[in-house]
């Protein structure tokens, strides 16, 4: 059981800033030290939250099955009470509990089957170098824009059904739509998050129409005309799910690429050792995902009564695991701050863990390894322009631009 060496009041300024009050930190991790030094396990009982930053605490709690999805009017209440976010759509099976996500997960999972992501190296290789064909043309270029963005939407599009021509359209609105996975929200967030769902819903009912009439190779299609032990999804499950697998599929897929490659530019020393050392590439991307995590926090509900790191959680309570936190656990990766491409020291939290675990992490680990693979073959120098900003959300971290010179190998 840990100690608390603060007052809840000292630290609440701290943790609040965490949630994104007023804004979130450019740079959280000097703050989640902070707190997880202080209180490993904060409970703030005006907002009724608890803030685990320990890697052992936050990977106990994806685990638990009494920590779960809460009811939505209970979920408005994390949202900082700022304003009743209403849901026009069904909920996806990110914000399900069993056995209802348990029926969406097995349906969608068909897709995602090891063989089948494996089997998409190649095309996500050609894929890439249309990209970078881009960049080198350029010398100078947005990484965000010209390969974080177009890779990442391009694969999940071709999964799902959405054509290339219509990609670049979801960009800003996929930022709206993920807003809303923030803990605390401003009304013009949710207001802007609402216009994207609609957006989404709308495409997506056309989508599905379509794919009815002229089924194609797609996961749309596939969903459409699944049954599953004589279960099927209703039109508005379809459409939750694709918009979940196709938000879901890029938002984070984008920023891996993009802060990975921000880390191995503020890291020279690192980027010659992948360089000159290939195989480094899984553990490189591994170390990506752990220093950058794309998703920084989840949050979770307790179903029942419960115990997590020594402390009784009671039924009704709210938790926000910090993963990006649980990432620089010192407890677990020593020496956590530094960003070591041959670092083996177990999986970081960024794909979550228990029934929830990313259901598009092989797909992602994929697309990453393939894209610093094929990056460090085309050009023989990478030199950051200007730092970057990263934006203005605390569960997706990822940077508005990342000004590169490129220069051909
Ligand atoms: C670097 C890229 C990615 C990261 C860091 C990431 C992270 C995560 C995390 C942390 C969760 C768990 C959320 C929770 O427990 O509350 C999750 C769930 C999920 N992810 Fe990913 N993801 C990535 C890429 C993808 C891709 C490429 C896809 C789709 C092809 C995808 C589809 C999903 C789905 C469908 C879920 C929900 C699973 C469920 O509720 O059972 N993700 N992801």
């Amino acid at each position: 059981m840990s100690t608390v060496q603060a007052t809840a009041e000292e630290l609440r300024p701290l943790a609040v800033e965490l949630l994104g009050s007023p804004a979130p930190p450019q740079d959280p991790y000097p703050k989640y030290h902070q707190l997880r030094d202080a209180a490993p396990m904060y409970r703030d009982e005006e907002l009724g939250i608890w803030f685990l930053t320990r890697y052992a605490d936050c990977s106990e709690a994806l685990r638990d099955p009494r920590l779960g999805r809460a009811p939505e009017d209970v979920e408005s209440q994390l949202n900082g009470g700022v304003r009743r976010q209403r849901r026009r759509q069904r909920p996806s099976m990110l914000f399900l509990n069993p056995p209802e996500h348990t029926r969406q997960r097995k349906l969608v999972n068909r897709g995602f089957t090891p063989r089948r992501v494996e089997s998409m190296r190649p095309h996500v290789a050609e894929l890439t170098d249309e990209c970078l064909d881009r960049i080198a043309e350029q010398g100078e270029a947005d990484i965000m824009d010209l390969l974080a963005f177009p890779l990442p939407v391009a694969v999940i599009g071709e999964l799902v059904g959405v054509p290339r021509a219509e990609q670049a359209q979801f960009r800003d609105v996929a930022q709206d739509l993920t807003a809303r996975l923030d803990p605390i929200q401003s009304d013009e967030k949710v207001d802007r998050a609402e216009v994207a769902a609609d957006f989404f819903r709308e495409y997506f009912l056309d989508l599905i129409s379509k794919r009815r009439a002229e089924p194609q190779d797609d996961l749309t299609s596939l969903l459409v005309q699944a049954e599953e032990s004589g279960d099927v999804l209703d039109e508005d499950e379809i459409i939750s799910v694709t918009i979940l697998l196709f938000a879901a599929g890029f938002e984070t897929t984008t920023n891996l690429i993009g802060s990975g490659l921000l880390a191995l530019l503020r890291n020279p020393g690192e980027l010659q050792r992948l360089r000159d050392d290939r195989s480094l590439l899984p553990s490189a991307v591994e170390e990506m995902l752990r220093y950058e995590s794309p998703v920084q926090v989840n949050g979770r509900y307790a179903l029942a009564d419960t115990e997590i790191g020594g402390h009784p959680i009671r039924a009704g309570e709210s938790v926000v695991t910090f993963l990006g936190a649980g990432n620089r656990d010192p407890e677990q990766f020593p020496d956590p701050d530094r960003f070591d491409v041959g670092r083996d020291h177990g999986a970081a939290l960024s794909f979550g863990g228990g029934i929830h675990y990313c259901l598009g992490a092989a797909l992602a680990r994929l697309e990453a390894q393939v894209v610093f693979d094929r990056l460090l073959d085309r050009f023989a120098t990478l030199e950051l322009l200007e730092q970057p900003t990263f934006r203005p959300s605390v569960t997706l971290r990822g940077v508005e631009e990342l000004r590169v010179r490129c220069e051909p190998a």
